[in-house]
């Protein structure tokens, strides 16, 4: 069985966030289950198709220039690298230019890869590969639903939502460039307070929409969440659902992790070298209480903000924090701000690093995940695996995957993390109050970091899940 996965990014050829790393693990997850999963992608510049066979789709004019589709076998995976050179040849990153803003022409770039999944779906490509099912992640796949619609190909999609607050949104004049009746708008399926949304689109017209936890599914039900789309989801009652995401646990292995020094459940106490590197690594010298890392996208979503309000308290109690954050150069001002005032017990690095991430969570004895949103969140799961005792907000699927250090779960021996409930300052600073307690006491933290590492995370029982619905709505 064949299924088409569309997506913005996708690892190891290109990752800005969780996104890539779940449309890279989805195809082996899927494999056992009888799906053969393609994953189309824009080749972006700085993305080498050596190694690719000869055009399987092309096209004179796709949104203003030639373009074509080559097939290429990438660390396990079947890429589909779409060349469009006026699209995606170009400095800057899959969404931002150089100077750290927008690509202007965001909306045609990602409706184009959206047109192009439509068509392979309707034709199916030159090596004779046709796709029974389309599954398309975030805006940036969303108009596959619009164009499987509205050029009568008969080819189901699902649409899964790893984040509502990136919708598409463009200017409703854009209409006719991005290849979308005007009755669509005028019906209300794009229309969004006046503008086109492609998300609204998509979660309108997929014939199942999920999103990657069960709490981020029923949250994004309400106002708080929805980020104005909650009408929207809500209209499709059950065709929507959460799946949890799982982590891919052969790069994410303590055991096997070629960048640390392995231990398992067994060799916890192997972890104690890894935090000395970590604290080489970073500067830090003095850190006698719980070193907790940190490692995220620096934007309103994440909750770092917060850090520079409780850092003295937690610093006071001997904690120490290892942070590693790209992106808001605010949050990342403040932050080192911080770090410049506690030398040896806070430090920042920022920028985007493959391997260091591993070296955090092998060495930090906790993980702070304080989002105001969190549609799964990978991190903490990273942290969980890595004996890395999670600290979270209980939001979306952290809320899903860490249970909470009260006393009913500390007494049956399954806590694995502090989950906080009121997301500011003084509720995050109680959190971390409650990892010092716990921290202070060898024996019960032991037991949390081996609860976690115990834990399937893994993407057997979601890729099942998967399975389910493309079997319900494949021909
Ligand atoms: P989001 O997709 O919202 O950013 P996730 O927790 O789902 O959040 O995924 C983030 C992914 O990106 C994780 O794999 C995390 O390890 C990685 N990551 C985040 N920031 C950095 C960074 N500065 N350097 C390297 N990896 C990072
Ligand atoms: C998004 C979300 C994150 C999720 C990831 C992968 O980037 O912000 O919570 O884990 O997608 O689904």
């Amino acid at each position: 069985r064949r299924v088409l996965s569309v997506a913005s990014e996708c690892v190891p050829l290109i990752k800005t966030g969780g996104l890539a790393d779940v449309a890279g693990a989805l195809p082996a997850a899927l494999a056992p289950h009888g799906w053969q999963m393609r994953v189309l992608m824009p080749a972006y510049a700085g993305i080498s198709a050596k190694g690719a066979r000869s055009p399987v789709w092309q096209t004179d004019n796709l949104f203003g220039g030639p373009a074509r589709v080559v097939a290429l076998r990438h660390a396990g995976l079947e890429m589909l690298l779409l060349e469009a050179p006026h699209l995606y040849d170009r400095r800057g990153g899959p969404y931002l230019g150089p100077d750290g803003y927008d690509h202007p022409d965001n909306p045609e770039r990602f409706a184009a890869l959206c047109w192009v999944a439509a068509e392979i779906a309707r034709e199916g490509l030159s090596d004779g590969w046709r796709p029974e099912l389309v599954h398309a992640h975030d805006w940036q796949g969303a108009l596959v639903p619009a164009y499987l619609a509205y050029g009568d190909i008969p080819v189901p999609s699902v649409l899964t939502i790893h984040n509502i607050a990136f919708q598409g949104v463009t200017a409703r004049e854009r209409i006719g460039a991005l290849r979308l009746p005007e009755g669509a708008f005028n019906d209300g399926t794009l229309e969004y307070y006046g503008q086109i949304s492609a998300l609204k689109a998509g979660i309108l017209l997929a014939d199942r929409v999920t999103t990657v936890s069960p709490t981020y599914a029923r949250e994004l039900l309400r106002a708080e969440f929805g980020m104005g789309l909650q009408g929207v989801i809500a209209a499709r009652g059950a065709a929507m659902q959460g799946i949890l995401n799982g982590i891919d646990e052969t790069v994410w292995n303590p055991g096997t992790d070629p960048g640390i020094l392995p231990f398992s459940v067994r060799t916890l106490k192997a972890k104690a070298a890894n935090r000395e590197r970590l604290k080489g690594d970073f500067g830090l010298t003095d850190v006698p209480g719980p070193l907790a890392v940190v490692v995220s996208r620096m934007s309103w979503q994440k909750g770092l903000d917060l850090l520079p309000e409780v850092l003295d308290g937690f610093v006071a109690r001997g904690g120490g924090l290892a942070l590693l954050g790209a992106g808001d150069a605010d949050i990342a001002a403040a932050l080192s701000g911080v770090a410049a005032r506690y030398p040896g017990r806070v430090a920042l690095r920022t920028g985007y690093d493959e391997a260091l991430p591993h070296r955090m969570f092998a060495g930090g004895d906790a993980v702070l995940v304080p989002s105001r949103f969190e549609p799964c969140g990978l991190t903490q799961m990273y942290g969980l695996r890595y004996g890395a005792v999670p600290v979270v907000a209980a939001v979306g699927g952290l809320a899903d995957t860490v249970i909470h250090a009260n006393k009913a779960a500390l007494d049956a021996g399954c806590a694995t993390g502090i989950v906080f409930t009121q997301v500011d300052a003084l509720g995050l600073s109680q959190a971390l109050d409650q990892l010092c307690n716990l921290y202070a006491e060898p024996g019960v933290f032991r037991a949390m970091q081996r609860a976690g590492m115990k834990q399937d995370m893994g993407w057997r029982r979601s890729a099942a899940a998967y399975a389910r619905l493309y079997e319900d709505i494949a021909r």
